[in-house]
């Protein structure tokens, strides 16, 4: 083993540079090896750009949000010139390795090169939205919760003042992860989870009891995946990525829109958008990260190929990607139940 690759897939997500640092520290210090740095994911095999990372490269970017390498939603088996394209230029670059850095999609193709291609692949679990089965946590999670947290309570504010229905609306794609933890540590009045149908008329009831005890504003958090039972939701923008995914976003206008007409009470709507994404990640994401990248290199070195480093309990240990392919991993309901205790 002398050079390993590591690409970030999928989109940015806080934490990706302090896997990256980890990948490379741990690589040239503790084992001698060299590390190229695949430029925007699968993208970079499939057009040939990569760079190599020294520990210069790495300097100073341990808090900083993105990735220095950069990233895509490119999938390399959207084609059969992409894939032999990609297969050829991993032996170009002489890679003996690779570490794939990415959600369901990015680890979804590092399976299938490591299952059909026999390719040493080794994967690092990354989203803000926590839906990847196989570890109990990904990076990039808390600090999503924490950026949405903030922004419910600066909008209790608005909501105390004026005795309004504010809407909160935060990414998770199909699952409440986000809604759920900063919901829950928001003091949410009802949060709304795609793996929970509720209808409008369920919301404004909710609500409408909430201000017979007295209280006249309501914080509802909406996960952006979310839609309401019985009625049609069209998410808008129908175009899809080269994974498949439409792109979801805007629930929230709807919810608003309903709960203002049903309750009689002015609303309002804010949807968070990348600002969950951006920025410096929380110290919980830079230690899962930095160990997430450690344990990765490991593994090349003692041939854990075809599995990716996660979260089990407080340890880091190696599962086989196959774990992604069993579908996203929902919210853990009991969690749910204890969130709804505090609605109303
Ligand atoms: O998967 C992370 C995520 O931020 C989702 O929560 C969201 O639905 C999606 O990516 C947005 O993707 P894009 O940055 O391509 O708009």
């Amino acid at each position: 083993m002398k050079k390993i690759g590591i690409l970030t897939g999928g989109g940015d997500c806080p934490g990706l540079n302090a896997v990256i640092r980890a990948v490379v520290k741990r690589s040239i210090t503790t084992y001698a090896l060299e590390v190229l740095g695949i430029r925007e994911g699968w993208k970079g095999l499939v057009w040939g750009n990569v760079e190599p990372l020294t520990n210069y490269s790495v300097t100073g970017i341990l808090h900083r949000g993105g990735t220095i390498i950069g990233t895509s939603r490119t999938n390399p088996f959207k084609s059969n010139e992409d894939l032999q394209r990609t297969l050829a230029n991993i032996k170009r670059f002489g890679v003996d390795a690779i570490i794939a850095v990415g959600g369901e999609d990015t680890l979804g193709v590092a399976h299938r090169l490591f299952k059909e291609y026999g390719l040493p692949i080794v994967g690092v679990p990354k989203t803000i939205d926590n839906d990847l089965q196989g570890t109990d946590y990904t990076f990039g999670f808390d600090t999503a919760v924490h950026i949405a947290t903030e922004a419910i309570d600066r909008i209790h504010t608005t909501a105390e003042s004026h005795h309004r229905i504010m809407v909160i609306e935060v990414m998770g794609r199909h699952t409440g992860w986000i809604a759920t933890f900063s919901g829950l540590a928001g003091g949410a009045d009802c949060i709304l989870i795609p793996e929970k149908p509720m209808s409008i008329e369920e919301i404004a009831e909710i609500i409408k009891k909430r201000q017979s005890s007295g209280k006249t504003f309501s914080i509802i958090v909406v996960a952006e995946g979310f839609a309401p039972k019985g009625l049609d939701v069209k998410y808008g923008k129908e175009k899809t990525d080269d994974f498949g995914h439409i792109r979801l976003g805007g629930i929230g206008n709807l919810v608003g829109q309903k709960l203002e007409e049903l309750t009689n009470i002015e609303t309002r709507v804010t949807i968070l958008g990348h600002i969950q994404r951006g920025g410096t990640p929380t110290a919980y994401d830079r230690v899962l990260a930095t160990r997430f990248g450690v344990k990765a290199v490991d593994m090349i070195q003692s041939k854990e190929f075809g599995k990716m480093a996660s979260l089990q309990g407080n340890q880091i240990v190696p599962v086989s990607l196959e774990e992604i392919t069993r579908g996203r991993k929902n919210v853990n309901m009991e969690l749910y139940e204890i969130a709804e205790v505090f609605f109303g």
